[in-house]
């Protein structure tokens, strides 16, 4: 369990940590009890305009409230501090959610937990302040269209720490500098259960779990048998700019921007749609795709969802949102699709994309990828009977991407924790069309 007590206030060290620890594998977290007043689960998340509002969401065991302060690093502002919103938990552990808002483009920000109201913490005499947490730091993105990467997790979900971790750890070694991570669902395998959460969020320690954005859609797994796990919008509450109705899509469907890339989180978990009916989940979010494409001023689109639109599952038929979503994908010419579910790598396009050179391919690309050990055989078939190939197709492989983006250059690559490369290409855009090349 990760942990940070409010009143070890170790004072600046751990912000400005934060690449050097990841990079090195470090977590800054030994495993301790729960305790009153102690902060875990930091976590950041995507708002519809990163560069100036950061959601940050955490919990506190044994406090009825709580609040976030936050300050540019470099000391050039004032500390602001604002009262979290509560968002579940009991008198054990309780969850909580704040906004900063008014923050600058592309500025370091350090921010740490209180415990109590917003008047909490006094000196100790030690640097350090009683009632307040470690420091965490992120950086807001920037206006334009500056370089960044991200990473892509498929799903976690089984024996986490013992063979997820690894390729968590792994991404956060390759790839430090990342500032967001996109998760295609099934973080954990039994959404109600609280320790596979303990293991989810040990696996990225709280560095990383607090210093970049999640950008999480649920997978099955993250619902349970009474609907959405309520771990769930504690832990990622959404941008709030999804579909208002029907209900329940509005915490898990948004978008966010980060520095040219327009990412949109889509939930297909239309069989856990009740009330609802499904063609109205996946209709809804549909027509919402359509608007959220249309008005993209940005040059790169990125959409997750969990179950994919071709399976590599030789059991499994992505049919019903194959006919619901591809055909929004297709003529938006959505960059990357992100998804998970099948418990194998998969990478491949309609073949009405192909060019005369074996190597490339215009069109949006189709990505399956697997965190956790938990596999599954992969075929062909479903790609291949609906129009579309594979490019690359493996099982027992389990990967972590990274993906960089250059202005007019996407840069995408799946490897293993033991370096093996399973995939990679580039995408280039030039003038109205675009190339993705295979390799880089
Ligand atoms: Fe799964
Ligand atoms: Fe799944």
């Amino acid at each position: 369990m990760l942990a940070t007590t409010l009143r070890s206030a170790p004072g600046r060290a751990s912000a400005l940590l934060v690449g050097t620890a990841v990079a090195a594998g470090l977590c800054a977290c030994a495993p301790q009890a729960p305790d009153t007043g102690t902060v875990d689960r930091v976590l950041l998340s995507p708002t519809a305009d990163p560069s100036t509002v950061q959601t940050v969401t955490w919990r506190v065991s044994g406090a009825e409230e709580s609040f976030l302060e936050i300050e540019p690093e470099d000391g050039s502002g004032q500390a602001t501090r604002l009262q979290g919103r509560p968002t579940g938990g009991g008198e054990a552990d309780s969850t909580f959610a704040a906004t900063a808002t008014g923050l600058e483009p592309d500025t370091a920000y350090r921010y740490r937990i209180g415990e109590g109201g917003e008047e909490g913490g006094e000196e100790d005499g030690d640097g350090g302040e009683d009632g307040l947490s470690d420091w965490y730091g992120f950086t807001t993105a920037a206006e334009g269209n500056e370089p960044f990467s991200f990473l892509y997790f498929g799903d976690v979900q089984d024996d986490i720490a013992d063979e997820a971790a690894p390729v968590i750890r792994a991404a956060l070694e390759a790839e430090p500098g990342a500032r967001l991570a996109l998760h295609s669902g099934d973080l954990v395998d039994s959404a109600g259960d609280d320790s596979q959460w303990d293991a989810w969020f040990d696996a990225f320690g709280p560095l990383a779990t607090g210093g970049m954005n999640h950008l999480a859609v649920p997978g099955n797994h993250d619902y349970g048998s009474e609907g959405l796990s309520e771990h769930w919008a504690p832990q990622f509450p959404g941008a709030g700019n999804g579909p208002e109705e029907p209900e329940g899509l509005a915490r898990t469907v948004y978008h966010t921007d980060y520095q040219g890339v327009r990412f949109v989180a889509l939930d297909s978990n239309h069989r856990d749609a009740a009330p609802h009916s499904a063609d109205r989940w996946l209709d809804t979010q549909r027509r919402w795709l359509e608007q959220v494409l249309a008005d993209n001023p940005h040059q790169w689109t990125v959409v997750t969802f969990h179950h994919p639109v071709f399976s590599s599952n030789p059991e499994r038929d992505g049919d019903t949102l194959r006919r619901a979503w591809l055909p929004v994908l297709e003529e938006y010419d959505v960059d990357l699709v992100l998804q998970g579910h099948d418990h194998s790598y998969s990478r491949g396009n309609l073949t009405e994309h192909r060019t005369r050179d074996p190597d490339v391919q215009t069109g949006p690309v189709y990505v399956v990828a697997v965190t956790g050990p938990k596999m599954y055989e992969a075929a062909e078939d479903d790609w291949t009977d609906h129009g579309a190939e594979v490019r690359v197709q493996r099982t027992g492989v389990q990967t972590f991407q990274t993906v960089s983006v250059d202005h007019d250059t996407m840069v995408y690559r799946a490897d293993t924790a033991q370096g093996e490369s399973v995939d990679s290409f580039t995408i280039v855009k030039e003038g109205d069309g675009k190339r993705v090349i295979d390799g880089h």
